[in-house]
């Protein structure tokens, strides 16, 4: 990126990924409209339970195919009836005999993972459901997963990427919760790798946060792992390691008293100024205290508010912008996960 002004080229997606689309157990026997990467789509599923993605846009005069009926497994344009199968095919086109050749519309890859709905906005020959990101320890019986839960972000999907590359904000955007010892200042590591980058530092001999330390197994001061990764195009991992002090650093062992929690969150552009933001928290310890749990996922969500109200100003900030913006240290990680999905854009657009 020879421009680093972080406003720039936002609005460009790489369409060859897998994307969340909607929280599965969200998506039913209706209609529902939503709108990613730009463009309109219908969700819905069959019969069987098979999710279907089509293009919200009837051939004949655009109306958004969300606003007919689902008929069996068929949409039904409410306008002059014009009838989609789940591929987009018209099944049928009852004000005249012959059905259109032109009458189709795009259907796009869909797949039920993890409790998530999983799209292919890109080319359909290219869709493997193995690239879809595998979440280690999802079918391993010592942990637990939160059902999935999201927020939609007035922002451009890239500053949400940004602030989860971004230990530094812990300090100050989450006084309260997650913030602790030595989260303003000890330095960080940037590693880059095939799906992208991990920031990562321990933190020693520290008090833990006030959010972990009823979780945590032990007493006293702990050892903190922040591990913050973000794979392309958009998927942010945060993982989190406590364990008493003077047992962590790279060379930690697993043990029974550590807490491990995983945070996979999931952006998905809705177009250059909004994001649908999916996450789901995984962890070790306690995975049969249904009130824990859900005190995490209040926790994590009052949290991802906290970072909404930020991004959003900080969007508004950048987009009325008189003077140009500075880049500081802390951006590094950032900057560089811009440059590579850039790369990763322009090549998909050059074939
Ligand atoms: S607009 Fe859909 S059939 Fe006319
Ligand atoms: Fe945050």
């Amino acid at each position: 990126m020879n421009d680093q002004r972080v406003g720039a080229n936002s609005g460009v997606f790489l369409n060859n990924a897998w994307y969340v689309a909607a929280i599965s157990g969200t998506v039913g026997r209706e209609l529902t409209p939503v709108k990613l990467l730009g463009t309109a789509l219908v969700l819905y599923r069959t019969a069987a339970g098979e999710p279907v993605a089509l293009e919200d846009a009837c051939p004949h005069r655009k109306l958004p195919l969300s606003m007919g009926r689902l008929t069996d497994d068929r949409v039904e344009c409410g306008y002059h009836g014009l009838t989609f199968d789940a591929r987009g095919q018209c099944v049928a086109a009852p004000t005249q005999e012959q059905i259109p050749s032109s009458a189709v519309v795009r259907s796009f890859p869909t797949k039920d993972k993890y409790g998530l709905l999983w799209i292919w906005m890109g080319d359909a020959e290219l869709a493997d459901d193995d690239a879809i990101l595998t979440i280690e320890n999802y079918d391993n019986p010592a942990w637990h997963t939160t059902d999935g839960d999201s927020l939609t972000v007035h922002c451009n999907y890239l500053y949400l990427t940004d602030n989860l590359l971004d230990p530094s904000h812990v300090a100050w955007v989450h006084r309260s919760s997650f913030a602790g010892e030595g989260t303003a200042d000890a330095p960080l590591t940037i590693e880059e790798n095939e799906h992208g980058l991990v920031v990562s530092r321990w933190l020693y001999e520290s008090e833990p946060p006030p959010f972990y330390k009823p979780l945590l197994k032990f007493d006293g001061d702990c050892d903190r792992l922040q591990h913050y990764e973000v794979r392309f195009p958009s998927i942010a991992i945060n993982k989190g390691i406590y364990c008493p002090a003077g047992r962590g650093g790279p060379g930690w062992v697993p043990g029974s008293d550590s807490y491990e929690m995983v945070s996979y969150n999931f952006l998905t552009p809705v177009d250059a100024n909004t994001t649908r933001y999916f996450w789901l928290q995984h962890r070790n310890t306690d995975i049969d205290d249904d009130a824990l749990t859900k005190e995490i996922a209040a926790g994590a969500k009052r949290a991802f508010e906290e970072d909404k109200v930020i991004l959003e100003a900080v969007h508004q900030g950048i987009a009325a912008e008189t003077t140009r913006h500075i880049n500081l240290g802390l951006d590094a990680a950032a900057i560089r996960f811009r440059q590579l999905l850039e790369g990763r854009i322009a090549n998909e657009a050059n074939g």
